[in-house]
């Protein structure tokens, strides 16, 4: 058990093109140096490649061996992060303020040598379509190739996302179904009141006093108005008002996120803000007006994909180290759009190590590169496999 021999030959293989793209990161819809490589290397072994779907997405098309078959779709991030690596690796980034925080550089070349071994071997029937995507961090590239016809002009039976997950040990996976990751919506709340001056507050109406009452009022949307069984985060992160100790300002700004899993949670989430926003200003003499925007949905697995995937990792880690059902996170992923249209399944391929997702000293771990591409592998032979003698 553990990554496949053939895969485990191209570590070093890799490696180096893990170690290229993490010193050369691209922000989201910036990928172009990225999706140049990868689109040349999936055309240097044979694969139909189409470039340019969501600005910088790439699809190969991989048509198996045995024949006819369903069609697969598998999918890798390749956007960096606005943020200044710390890692003080000697592959480290070499564009100031752009790093690969998420691991989006394992991703993309974990599929990539997925691709490779499949293409030397096509030992399947039906059709694999390896989906690179631009633009995961906050700026949805999944649906912006979705918008560009991704499902038309490659139709997928199911699709499948990995996500390396540090949190997670080393040669372990998770895998649950249903909710994964959360639906990840922001929020700003312009509280309007009277400015004066602060030695004579019942001249005015004070803003600040009012966003800290909404403050306080807004997690009774958590810790009320929340199904105890279900989950939510409210979170105000940036409080905006006044510019002097004795003035009271006409106006205070708060920004945030709001954090939910199932449909009627995020509808009453929203419809709370509001409420609570407007209503507790207006009952202080202010008024408030919210901005409530729906970000990422939250990712939901589909339970046959779901129950397939664990089978795969298990073939692969041994039933003890499966995850079957992980706690999710709050998180947002936008594979979820993906997985609103196709059936399929997002995993967690555990890597270990020190640092968590997006700290600034967070590498990706190297050792898991042929243990993913060896799950792509296995997850592609063993559902379309066994479909024809050939
Ligand atoms: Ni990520």
């Amino acid at each position: 058990m553990g990554p496949r021999t053939e895969l485990q030959e191209m570590a070093a293989e890799m490696t180096a093109w893990r170690h290229d793209l993490h010193q050369h990161p691209e922000l989201g819809y910036a990928e172009t140096r990225t999706s140049r490589a990868v689109a040349d290397r999936l055309e240097s072994w044979g694969l139909e490649v189409h470039r340019g779907l969501g600005k910088t997405g790439v699809v190969g098309v991989l048509r198996g061996a045995l024949g006819d078959g369903p069609a697969l779709g598998l999918r890798a991030d390749m956007d960096a992060l606005p943020m200044e690596e710390e890692s003080g690796a000697d592959h480290r980034s070499t564009t100031p303020g752009v790093f690969h925080g998420c691991g989006h550089d394992g991703h993309t070349t974990m599929l990539l040598g997925a691709a490779k071994h499949l293409a030397s071997t096509r030992h399947f029937a039906g059709t694999v379509h390896f989906i690179f995507q631009p633009a995961e961090e906050g700026l949805a590239g999944a649906r912006a190739m979705m918008e560009d016809g991704l499902f038309e002009r490659f139709p997928c039976d199911e699709v499948y996302g990995m996500h390396n997950w540090p949190q997670l040990g080393f040669g372990q996976m998770a895998v649950g179904s249903g909710p994964m990751m959360a639906a990840s919506d922001l929020i700003k709340i312009e509280i309007e009141g009277v400015g004066a001056h602060a030695a004579m507050p019942h001249r005015g109406v004070d803003p600040v006093y009012v966003a800290s009452q909404v403050i306080s009022s807004l997690q009774s949307l958590v810790s009320r108005s929340t199904n105890p069984a279900d989950a939510a985060v409210v979170s105000i992160t940036k409080v905006e008002a006044g510019s002097a100790s004795n003035v009271i300002p006409r106006l205070a700004t708060l920004t945030g996120t709001c954090r939910s899993f199932r449909p009627e949670t995020r509808d009453m989430l929203e419809a709370g803000v509001e409420r609570i926003a407007t209503g507790v200003a207006a009952a202080l003499g202010a008024t408030a007006k919210v901005t409530y925007s729906r970000g990422y949905p939250p990712t939901v697995n589909h339970p046959t994909q779901t129950q397939f995937a664990g089978e795969v990792a298990a073939s692969l880690f041994g039933e003890e180290a499966v995850d079957r059902s992980p706690e999710p996170s709050m998180g947002g992923e936008d594979f979820a759009f993906m997985l609103e249209e196709v059936p399929g399944s997002y995993v967690w391929l555990g890597t270990g190590g020190e640092f968590d997702l997006h700290h600034p000293r967070y590498d990706f771990n190297d050792e898991a590169l042929p243990v993913g591409a060896s799950f792509w592998v296995e997850l592609v032979e063993a559902r379309l496999g066994n479909q024809s003698a050939g």
